[in-house]
């Protein structure tokens, strides 16, 4: 029973029609594709059936068997489901009605490992297989989203019209491109949030600065993130930030961001980022502080009772305040470039580690419409790339090195400001921190190597001469 849809006669399977799902199906079918769409629950197809309109051709069911009769062969068929096991249980469901040749796109939030692993199942089966990183939330998914889709390229190959047709464009470029292979459209997409926690906590480090060191209210700082916005912060994150500080709270009529509880949620990509850039060994110092803040801003209670007892400065900020404001904006520029340069230096490694073959100026282009990070700051980092693909750190990058270079003194009376009102600023610190360390040729590690000797007989090299030594420290 094919529910009265034509057999085999589907551009493209979509299986989730989530918010997520039915946008993103929507989205295809404006451009002329006819989907199929496979959600389990009744309520999400009659949602769907109710918002599309008469020119969609979208077909729905609730019946994974029928949902492939219905695509056109060889088959594409994209996973919009929350990642974790999930997306497992549906592959196993549809697999036994798929032919050789066809292909499944998974397009959430999954871990890379486990786009490997399933990589490697259904190829055993003959079965195209991709992990596809999509950014830009709802609204992304329903008008333009980025897209990082990864693995099988012959399957991209024939997605690709409909991929380049749905994602973002900016000038006459699709938001869109084959990552590289294997689970390499899911790493971009968990490095894009490890980027996006960073830049939400400088963010957020610099509402904290406004609010408490300055005493700012939320119409005016609507009115300082709108500033920022037209200069060179330009992102869909700052013109976001300016908007939610003119929202006003339906039950109180108070700026709604004064009635949102400081614990920051996450469900876990950035974390991913830090956990796998400490085990291929790149530091990303500022999306670790940002991981590290969300976990701190849950300890609410703690931290109620600490403030009782653990005294510090008066957190207002003797400062003039136009010049302090434009300080701060020099400062988050700064700390945005640092941001992008740990990220992409996590993709640089990652691309040699894991066999992906990432073009760096390729996931800047993708990165500049559609998705969370979106910046302008974009095309200046592809065009670095563009004029040196090799580019071992962005921050060596002449415009770049540059623009930090006559903002530093700013950042770091910023820093200062941060560090004598007691107002915790980690991520405009360690991006700092990083941007002086990695300029250094000098660090203090020979003290630690020689500690490390001290007590471990764990030997050291000397500056001098190849070799390994040990030393038999405090006798003479
Ligand atoms: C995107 C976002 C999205 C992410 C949310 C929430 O690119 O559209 O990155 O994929 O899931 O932003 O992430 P956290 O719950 O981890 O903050």
């Amino acid at each position: 029973m094919l529910d009265g849809h034509e057999k085999g006669t589907y551009d493209v399977g979509l299986v989730g029609l989530g918010v997520m799902g039915s946008n993103f199906a929507l989205n295809i079918a404006d451009h002329g594709y006819s989907v199929a769409g496979y959600n389990r629950k009744e309520d999400k197809i009659k949602y769907l059936s109710e918002i599309k309109s008469a020119h969609h051709q979208i077909g729905m069911t609730q019946d994974l068997q029928i949902l492939c009769q219905m695509v056109k062969k060889p088959r594409t068929i994209i996973l919009l489901i929350p990642a974790g096991d999930a997306v497992d249980s549906v592959i196993e469901e549809l697999v036994p009605f798929l032919e050789t040749g066809d292909l499944l796109i998974d397009s959430g939030n999954s871990h890379f490992s486990d786009t490997d692993r399933r990589n490697e199942t259904l190829k055993k089966r003959n079965l195209l297989f991709m992990g596809m990183g999509m950014s830009g939330g709802e609204s992304g998914a329903r008008h333009g989203p980025s897209l990082m889709p990864g693995g099988a390229e012959e399957g991209y190959e024939r997605i690709k019209p409909i991929l380049e047709a749905s994602a973002a464009q900016v000038g006459d470029s699709a938001c869109v491109a084959y990552m590289g292979a294997g689970s390499a459209g899911h790493y971009v997409k968990m490095v894009h949030n490890g980027i996006e926690y960073g830049l939400m906590q400088l963010i957020a480090e610099s509402y904290d600065l406004l609010k408490r060191g300055l005493g700012l209210q939320a119409e005016e700082l609507h009115s300082v993130y709108r500033r920022w916005n037209q200069g060179v912060l330009n992102s869909y994150l700052m013109e976001i930030t300016a908007d939610i500080f003119r929202q006003k709270d339906d039950r109180t009529d108070r700026p709604l961001i004064d009635m949102i509880a400081d614990q920051a949620r996450q469900k876990g990509t950035g974390e991913w980022t830090v956990s796998d850039a400490l085990n291929i060994q790149v530091p990303t110092p500022t999306i670790d502080a940002a991981v590290m803040m969300r976990h701190l801003s849950a300890y609410k209670e703690e931290r109620q009772e600490a403030e009782g007892c653990l005294h510090g400065p008066d957190k207002f900020l003797k400062k003039e305040k136009e010049q302090f404001l434009n300080q701060l904006e020099r400062a988050l520029y700064c700390a945005n470039i640092v941001i992008y340069a740990q990220g992409m230096a996590l993709l640089r490694q990652a691309s040699e580690t894991y066999a992906y073959h990432l073009q760096p100026q390729t996931v800047a282009r993708v990165w500049k419409g559609g998705c969370i990070i979106r910046a302008a700051l974009l095309e200046t980092i592809q065009s670095a790339y563009t004029a040196d693909p090799d580019l071992i750190n962005l921050l060596l990058a002449p415009p770049l090195t540059q623009q930090v270079e006559t903002r530093q003194a700013d950042w770091r009376d910023v820093v200062v400001a941060g560090v004598e009102s007691g107002i915790a600023i980690p991520g405009l610190m360690t991006s700092l921190a990083y941007w002086d360390a990695y300029r250094s040729s000098w660090l203090p590690a020979n003290l630690i190597m020689a500690q490390r000797d001290y007590f471990g007989s764990h030997t050291y090299q000397r500056v001098d001469m190849e070799g390994t030594f040990h030393t038999r420290w405090g006798s003479d």
